[in-house]
């Protein structure tokens, strides 16, 4: 007899009820175990025997936290084909409004974090760093073992996620905003129970929406300084191109155009290319031609020192404010 149908007649003929029913799961049982509570609306319990990877294809993903983070990567992971939306879930806090933007694109909006974490192999904290601890510590009893802890939130160490969950295989990201638009740059680190395999499935989680990189936890404020908070200095720049080009006579259309293409034009030629960023600026200088002009004028400005600077004024403040 199959599995599911063994359980099924036990739970039919046997005078404990369903709940009662134990199953060891190894990788194949933990399968089974969800066929019965979709066949039987059972609970049937698990106990991890051995850390094992869950294929791909059966995996599911919790967020604690509906908000704009959670929401870019639950939609990266469905549009690039990774996950089915109903293998993603999460809850609504007290923003109603957010229900409908996570069912909207099929995801499950259950009514409580508790149900998530149940629900979940990966359990992502996507709130507010300040409110981290408490919805970390207010389900610490459902975080068992089996399940990959991550969390999103900006300044909250590893040391401190461990011990408010009782749980060390958990694992740091550090995204970034152009995640909304599939272009993030993440970078991670891991606990000290989180096996390779682990950090390699959060790789493709949130390789779904961009880049994921791998660095030391102690590089987190250099990492916010620059990744984090970059996407706002590359937006002023965009602007004041953009004004350049309406001071030049362009209309503001046009030269907003021109200068957000100009710079993701640029940048993808600096990621596909693999050349140093000096070598092609090298590349479109001509002798006495326009391009070195206007370096000339962005040098006599400190631009490149500028850029330096407040990637360094960020990281500082992003170490400031994980210590207070
Ligand atoms: N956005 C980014 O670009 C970015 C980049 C890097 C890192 N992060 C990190 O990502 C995390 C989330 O940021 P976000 O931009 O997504 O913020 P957000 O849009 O404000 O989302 C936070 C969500 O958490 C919910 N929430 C509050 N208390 C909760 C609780 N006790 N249980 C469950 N949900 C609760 C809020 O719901 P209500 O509004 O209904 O209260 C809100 O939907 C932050 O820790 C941030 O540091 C964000």
């Amino acid at each position: 007899m199959d599995p599911l149908g063994f359980v099924s007649e036990i739970s039919g003929n046997w005078s404990k009820p369903p709940s009662h029913i134990v199953t060891f799961a190894s990788e194949e049982t933990k399968l089974i175990q969800r066929s019965f509570k979709e066949a039987m609306t059972t609970q049937v319990r698990y106990f991890p025997m051995e850390k094992h990877q869950i294929p791909m294809e059966y995996l599911t993903v919790g967020f604690i936290g509906a908000g704009k983070m959670a929401e870019s990567i639950a939609r990266g992971m469905v549009a690039s084909g990774l996950l089915p939306p109903h293998h993603i879930s999460t809850a609504v806090h007290s923003n109603l409004s957010r229900h409908e933007v996570f069912q909207s694109f099929g995801v499950n909006v259950f009514s409580s974090n508790e149900e998530v974490v149940e629900e979940s192999d990966v359990v992502i904290f996507s709130v507010k760093p300040q409110v981290v601890k408490k919805a970390i510590t207010e389900l610490r009893s459902k975080l068992t073992k089996d399940k990959l802890l991550v969390s999103v939130a900006a300044g909250i160490t590893l040391k401190d996620l461990q011990e408010w969950s009782g749980h060390d295989r958990f694992i740091r990201v550090m995204p970034n905003t152009p995640a909304a638009v599939g272009e993030g740059a993440s970078v991670m680190s891991l606990g000290t129970a989180a096996s390779e395999e682990d950090g390699a499935l959060v790789a493709k989680l949130f390789g779904s929406v961009g880049k994921m990189f791998k660095a030391d936890e102690k590089m987190f404020d250099a990492v916010t300084g620059l990744s984090g908070s970059g996407p706002a200095y590359v937006f002023l720049a965009i602007e004041a191109l953009a004004d350049g080009g309406v001071a030049a006579g362009l209309p503001r259309e046009l030269a907003l155009g021109l200068a957000s293409q100009t710079v993701l034009g640029a940048a993808t030629m600096v990621s596909k290319t693999g050349k140093h960023p000096g070598v092609l600026k090298d590349d479109v200088t001509s002798p006495g031609g326009t391009t070195i002009a206007g370096v000339h004028e962005l040098e006599k400005g400190s631009f490149r020192a500028t850029l330096m600077n407040a990637v360094v004024a960020a990281a500082n403040r992003s170490r400031e404010l994980s210590q207070s």
